[in-house]
């Protein structure tokens, strides 16, 4: 068992050479894809939507969950599911109570998929507490949503912490996967707080390393 799993996001990937990039990242050991939509209006820029799934589904064999950084998620779940996402994450803030998240959580597994909620770094853990038993998924994001490559806030840390704690105290065996900033230099501290998937972007995709190299770089910092 690895002491966690590693979900590359394309976002700083060379977009001309998807494919190519996303078998690189399969053959290098990545356990998932993390594919980061985004809508200029729930986080600044636009990335991409349906498409980029569909040609990641297209080039590899990976679970594939959709990080929805968008203000109407609800709206994207179906075509989402059918370029081939498998989960579909959206974020506490664009819902906004316990009523219409619950709603999402059942409009995700109505169209076959799981569902997991992220929350951005000024909402409190506290909040997904009533969620956390029908949920697939926590995302604690480590930065502010929106942009790749920036630096981990790691006292954000703290909420996976709690999460993990909240979840063991009630029984529950919690996917808590971490975004924003994961780095071979402080991996094994995510997983130490409690982590069970890093998603790696820029570790990833950058101009120093192949995405092989990079993958058994991050895996090597988990100790295998
Ligand atoms: C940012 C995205 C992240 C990001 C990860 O809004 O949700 O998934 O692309 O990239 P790095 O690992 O470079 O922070
Ligand atoms: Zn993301």
């Amino acid at each position: 068992m690895p002491r966690a799993l590693i979900a590359p996001s394309i976002l700083t990937a060379d977009f001309g050479r998807l494919a190519e990039q996303a078998r690189a990242a399969e053959a290098g050991g990545a356990d998932l894809w993390h594919l980061d939509v985004m809508d200029g209006h729930f986080v600044p820029p636009i990335s991409f939507g349906r498409e980029v799934i569909a040609a990641v589904r297209a080039a590899s064999t990976l679970f594939i969950e959709a990080h929805l950084m968008v203000a109407k998620p609800a709206e994207q779940f179906a075509d989402m599911a059918a370029a081939g996402a498998q989960r579909l994450v959206f974020h506490y803030e664009a819902v906004r109570d316990l009523d219409a998240a619950r709603e999402h959580i059942a409009a995700a597994r109505a169209l076959g998929c799981e569902a997991g909620i992220a929350i951005n770094p000024e909402t409190p853990a506290e909040a997904l507490f009533p969620l956390l038993a029908t949920l697939d998924e926590v995302v604690v994001m480590l930065i502010r949503p929106g942009w790749g490559g920036q630096q981990m806030q790691p006292a954000l840390l703290d909420k996976v912490r709690t999460l993990r704690a909240r979840a063991e105290a009630s029984g529950l065996a919690l996917t808590i996967e971490v975004d924003g900033g994961v780095k071979s230099h402080n991996a094994s501290m995510c997983v130490d707080a409690g982590a069970t998937i890093l998603v790696a972007g820029s570790a990833v995709f950058n101009d120093e390393q192949t995405p092989e190299q990079a993958l058994v770089a991050l895996r090597a910092s988990l100790g295998g």
